[in-house]
Formats: C-alpha cells, sequence, structure tokens
C-alpha cells in the first residue's frame, strides 16, 4: 500500500486512544502551536479551546518552559530515581510547596494522572495495613467520578458508565450521590441536603471497611464537567472526617487554576492525598505526583515490608519537572492570575447571556476557567454518536471542542483573550443554531 501523506500513513500502523478506529475520521495532522493555536499541515488554523485533554495551561509552545526543557536536556535528561535525585526534582517540590498547606508536604512522583490516582489509592490501602487494620479494604467514590484507566483507578470510577466490558476485573467501590448543581438550580441545596444524609447512612453501616474517599473536587470533568458547590463539599468533608477515613483529592484536572483557585481544595479543605497531572508541566511532558502529609509518610517507615514498593521508570524526569518549574513560575505572574479571573468573567457574561436567550442551553454551568452546558433538545435526544457529529462541526469551524456526550465545555488555556472567548462563544451559537435546523 502506498501511503503518502501523514493522516494516511497514521491510519495504517497507529491505535489512537477513545477512538472507534471503524468509523473515525483520518486524524488530523497537527505541523505546530502557538497559544491558543494549532496548524495542520495545510496552515488551517484550529484554535484549542480544550487545552488538549486539558493539560495545556499557557499556550501551546510556551518560550519560557521550551527554553526550561532544552536548557535541561544540555544537563541531565533521566536518572533513575530510586537511590538518585536531581536538582529539577527537588527544587520543583520546594516550590510547589509553598503553594500548598503546610499539611501537604510529602511528594511521590508518577507520570501522568492514572498512576497518580493508582499511587494514591495504594498509599491509603498500605497505610491502614501498615496500621494493622487489615479490615479497611473498600473505597468510596462519587457517582460519575473519572479517575483514570488503570485497573484502580477505572474501579474508582466505575459508576461513570465507561468500562462495561472490565465490570468483572474491577473490584467493589461504595458509590455516594454527587450534588451537581447548575446556574438557576432552585433544589440544589434540598438535593445537597438529601445526599448528605445518604452519605451518613452509608458510612453509618460501612466506614470501619473503607480506607479512603476519592473526590474529583468542585468539577467532574469526564463524567460530564458536572459542577457542585464549595458548601457541598465543606459538609462531605465533615462527615467523612467524623469517621476517620482518609480522603483523597484527585485534582488531575482542577489543579493549577482551573477552578479559580491555585487548587480546588483550597475551596473546600485539605485533603489527606492531592493528585496533581494534567497542567503539572503546563501541558508539555507527562509529569505526575502524588502528595501526602508527614503523618501517611510515617507509617511507612521500618524494615522494607512496610516501605511504599512501587514506582515508574519516569517518576520524577528531569525535563517535565525543569517544565513544571517554569509553569509554576508563569503561574506565579500577575498576568496569569489576572487572564484567569478574566476568562471567569467572560464565560459568566457570555454562556448566561446565551443561556437567558437560547433554549438548547440546559443547565449552564461555570466554575473558574470551566463553562459547560448539557445540548439538550429533547426532540432530538442527543447520544454519544450526536456528540461526534457536534465535535465535527466545531472542527470544520476551526474550533476544538470535544463533547462528553451532550454536555459542550470550554476549558482554554490562559492566553485566550476576552475577545477571542466571545468570539467562540458566537461561532458556537451559530454551529448549534445550524445543527438543530439540520443545515
Ligand atoms: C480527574 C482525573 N483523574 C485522572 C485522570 C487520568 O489522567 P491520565 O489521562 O493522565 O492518566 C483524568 C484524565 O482525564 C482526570 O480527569
Amino acid at each position: 500500500m502506498t501511503v503518502k501523506n501523514l493522516a494516511e500513513r497514521d491510519k495504517a500502523i497507529i491505535w489512537h486512544p477513545f477512538t472507534q478506529e471503524k468509523v473515525a475520521a483520518l486524524p488530523i495532522p497537527i505541523v505546530r502551536g502557538q497559544g491558543l493555536r494549532l496548524y495542520d499541515e495545510n496552515d488551517k488554523e484550529y484554535w484549542d479551546m480544550v487545552s488538549s485533554w486539558w493539560v495545556n495551561l499557557h499556550g501551546h509552545s510556551h518560550p519560557h518552559i521550551a527554553r526550561a526543557i532544552y536548557e535541561q536536556a544540555q544537563k541531565l535528561e533521566q536518572v533513575m530515581f530510586a537511590g538518585f535525585t536531581h536538582e529539577p526534582a527537588v527544587m520543583l517540590c520546594e516550590n510547589l510547596r509553598l503553594e500548598l498547606a503546610p499539611s501537604l508536604r510529602r511528594f511521590f512522583f508518577a507520570d501522568n494522572g492514572s498512576t497518580a490516582v493508582e499511587a494514591a489509592l495504594k498509599m491509603a490501602y498500605q497505610y491502614w495495613y501498615n496500621q494493622g487494620e487489615y479490615q479497611r479494604t473498600m473505597f468510596l467514590s462519587f457517582e460519575g467520578g473519572y479517575h483514570g484507566d488503570t485497573v484502580g483507578a477505572m474501579s474508582l470510577g466505575r459508576t461513570s458508565g465507561f468500562y462495561k466490558p472490565f465490570e468483572n476485573l474491577l473490584f467493589e467501590i461504595i458509590a455516594a450521590p454527587f450534588a451537581a448543581t447548575w446556574e438557576g438550580d432552585a433544589g440544589c441545596e434540598t438535593r445537597e441536603e438529601v445526599y448528605l444524609q445518604h452519605l451518613n447512612a452509608i458510612l453509618n453501616d460501612t466506614h470501619h471497611k473503607i480506607a479512603a474517599f476519592i473526590i474529583e473536587p468542585l468539577v467532574q470533568g469526564a463524567g460530564g464537567m458536572r459542577m457542585c458547590r464549595p458548601e457541598f463539599l465543606k459538609q462531605v468533608m465533615h462527615i467523612v472526617r467524623s469517621y476517620g477515613i482518609l480522603v483523597i483529592f484527585d485534582e488531575v484536572m482542577t489543579g493549577f487554576g482551573r477552578t479559580g483557585t491555585m487548587f480546588a481544595y483550597q475551596q473546600v479543605s485539605e485533603p489527606d492525598f492531592l493528585c496533581l497531572s494534567k497542567g503539572l508541566s503546563g501541558g508539555f511532558l507527562p509529569l505526575a505526583l502524588t502528595i501526602t502529609t508527614e503523618q501517611i509518610y510515617n507509617s511507612f517507615l521500618g524494615d522494607f515490608s512496610r516501605a511504599f514498593a512501587h514506582g515508574h521508570s519516569y517518576s520524577a524526569n528531569p525535563l517535565g519537572c525543569a517544565a513544571a518549574i517554569a509553569s509554576l513560575e508563569l503561574l506565579s505572574d500577575l498576568k496569569t492570575k489576572t487572564s484567569i479571573s478574566q476568562i471567569n468573567d467572560a464565560h459568566i457574561q457570555c454562556l448566561f447571556a446565551l443561556s437567558a436567550e437560547k433554549s438548547y442551553i440546559h443547565k449552564p454551568r461555570v466554575c473558574g476557567t470551566i463553562a459547560a452546558f448539557d445540548f439538550a433538545e429533547p426532540a432530538i435526544g442527543y447520544d454519544y454518536q450526536n456528540g461526534q457529529i457536534l465535535k465535527k462541526a466545531f472542527l470544520d469551524n476551526g474550533l476544538i471542542i470535544r463533547p462528553l456526550g451532550n454536555t459542550i465545555y470550554l476549558l482554554p488555556p490562559y492566553c485566550v483573550t476576552t475577545e477571542e472567548l466571545r468570539v467562540v462563544y458566537n461561532k458556537m451559537d451559530i454551529i448549534l443554531q445550524s445543527i438543530l435546523k439540520g443545515t
């Protein structure tokens, strides 16, 4: 077979993630990126409104991060992280600690979001084992939560409905209802009360078996950008704490300013474990951290049987750490902070104004730099397949927006301007109206 262009060569050899290869369109070859924009081989421009799976914080090919990686690569590209250390790893943790609550002071490296979660769940499990509490073998999570695609992370997110073929492989969990809310949701507080009572009842029966509760704080990402009030989570934390259960905050998506504060936990309360990845390196290289308390760390000290015997070949890769240090520098810049709050203002103005006029917008919601709504036209009943139709319509118009089923969301890099966001909302409206008219 003769394959000439990149898309066809790709199609002949590569198996893509989250893709039904039988029906998928040819992938779009991207040759360069700058800021909000990605360019294909014909120089067609795409605006990356989902930050390339939520990783890119400051825009593509940011020169400050690119330079940091280049300089580090000339000094040290990689060294195994058991028995060795290096300056980028230590510096990154020291710098990050300045942003965190004093209790979060021990840093364990992994290389993606799923493995950061996997480390947290194993640490929580072994913490109880090391205490002789062998019966604490269960995990609690929120219905609709998503924590990644390794077997442990899939088990925690098994109520998300993503893992049908693996159901028999996954371990049992207990799921609590998540009080999702949106703008103009009059029933929110009543629903929260019912769900909190339900949580109390669950824990009353099961607390002695539970190792930890895992939460995506404020926004459930892949589960449909479902948002809850900080007040709800504060009460959840109060209840969970009263039963002495450990708490893991999976901030793989919400970390680094996405919800308006540096970390979502700052609007709720401190967890025992904080999982970070995606934006950690500014979206340049795979890197992840599981951060915990000195109390948890100390419980692993003793002979080797108490140690955390877990790790990854690329743990604390120096290039990833150098990128992350540079990204943190950009995040501490006033310009970035201002931009985060301007994105929030623009979402509130544009989305809520649009939803006041357009009946196709259901459950509009905004949290920090994330805006979402359900494109719910009862006569049409959008499902996953129709999500693909929406995605294609956006792409044809130069917008990278990947609906989650019928949930349409924007999660842009922080370099986006208010004017660009206005353009996106206008374009989105025109595209959705034409889909509704069937044109
Ligand atoms: C909240 C959350 N946790 C974990 C993950 C898994 O991260 P990764 O895809 O890097 O394994 C994701 C990915 O979307 C996520 O959103």
